[in-house]
């Protein structure tokens, strides 16, 4: 062998290399997460105190606790459907609003109203009106600033509290599901060593036999610029298939799976507060108020189509995501302020994370949780 070269037999960087690439391999290969946080991604210190570059929490009882206890299985429900009782003219919600639409097809900003003084038929309209424009930001609100259990108790109208398998949540209140990166937090970096980049389309939970409907997220710290979140309209992407491929996909179920996000949880060391499930739900479910159908696949949670063998399930949920990743123009990207709650119906969105500031700026956000109905279907109509 020639002077100066590595002999490959020799050399066992390279199976250990192997082995890591490997491992890494079988984490990322059903499963991808943007937000790597944790129990152990946590810190506290920086947080409560500050970091030197960044002030302390404005929310610190806010702050995720990763309580390692086992919640047992959520318990089937009847759903209620607030927005079914709504006047479709929204007089007591919107009134005394500036409404402006964020794009043609998805998205609207309101101001000029508090959602926590809202009414009975106010809440009522609120569902309908989210489920018409499928996410709606709602500017200078005061959910952040409400004791935690006032904010939960305008949320549990629309239904049960969700409680998140994998989530920290604030000390006292495990039904608050909490998106958090610390100061100084290196995950996002970390993260693109490894990824290209952070786009994760979702449903939540869609793994659930009830999954979300009405969903609220309210800021509570967050970059100067960066760290929005992009929704896109599932309704008018079925829409936009052929009749005849509406028609093929009319009928299918898919497996969605909340198995991997637990096993991510466990290889990060953190906590599962629950075993994990999956369920069965159709392609093309139907909202309970609006009638409209909507796409119910997304790649983080849905594995399989029913029925179908490895590689017809596979091309098919593929054309799906493309579709839905490429049809920028069923999509918003919602900006967060100070103040600012989103609110979206869950059942006819997916929406992703946006993972782009770099200068470790604290994200610190509450999400209220409802669920819903079991997710149905009706049939084709032409
Ligand atoms: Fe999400």
């Amino acid at each position: 062998m020639a002077p100066g070269l590595i002999d490959p037999i020799a050399d066992r960087t390279v199976d250990v290399q192997a082995e890591t690439i490997t491992a890494k391999d079988k984490l990322q290969s059903t499963y991808k997460e943007a937000f790597a946080q944790g129990a152990k991604t946590t810190n506290y210190d920086a947080e409560l105190n500050g970091s030197g570059k960044h002030a302390p929490a404005k929310y610190p009882h806010y702050l995720p606790y990763w309580e390692d206890v086992k919640y047992p299985a959520l318990e089937p429900f009847e759903a209620v459907q607030p927005g079914k009782d709504a006047d479709p003219s929204f007089p007591n919600l919107l009134a005394n609003a500036e409404v402006k639409d964020v794009t043609a097809n998805i998205g609207a900003e309101v101001s000029g109203i508090q959602l926590s003084k809202l009414n009975k038929a106010g809440k009522d309209e609120l569902a309908l009106f989210v489920a018409q424009k499928k996410v709606v930001a709602f500017r200078n609100q005061d959910f952040a600033d409400l004791p935690i259990q006032e904010a939960l108790d305008f949320a549990e109208y629309y239904g049960p509290s969700h409680i998140h398998q994998a989530s920290g949540a604030p000390k006292g209140f495990p039904r608050v599901h909490l998106v958090h990166r610390s100061a100084d937090d290196t995950t996002a970096n970390d993260f693109f060593q490894e990824r290209t980049n952070s786009i994760t389309w979702h449903t939540d939970v869609s793994f659930e036999m009830q999954p979300p409907g009405t969903t609220f997220l309210y800021l509570l710290d967050g970059p100067a610029a960066g760290g929005d979140t992009l929704f896109g309209n599932m309704a008018v992407a079925y829409q936009r298939l052929s009749p005849a491929f509406q028609q093929r996909l009319h009928g299918l179920k898919a497996v969605h799976s909340g198995h991997e996000q637990a096993a991510s949880a466990l290889a990060r060391k953190s906590i599962v507060r629950r075993e994990p499930v999956s369920n069965v739900h159709p392609i093309v479910r139907t909202h309970p108020v609006t009638g409209e159908k909507a796409l119910y696949v997304n790649p983080q949670f849905t594995r399989r189509i029913v029925g179908f063998k490895k590689e017809e399930s596979d091309m098919l949920l593929q054309f799906l995501y493309n579709h839905i990743a490429l049809c920028a123009d069923l999509q918003a990207r919602m900006k967060w302020e100070a103040k600012t709650v989103i609110v979206w119906d869950n059942r006819v969105t997916a929406h992703t994370a946006i993972l782009d500031w770099q200068d470790g700026s604290r994200r610190h956000l509450a999400r209220l949780t409802p669920q819903a109905e079991r997710p149905y279907e009706t049939p084709f109509e032409g």
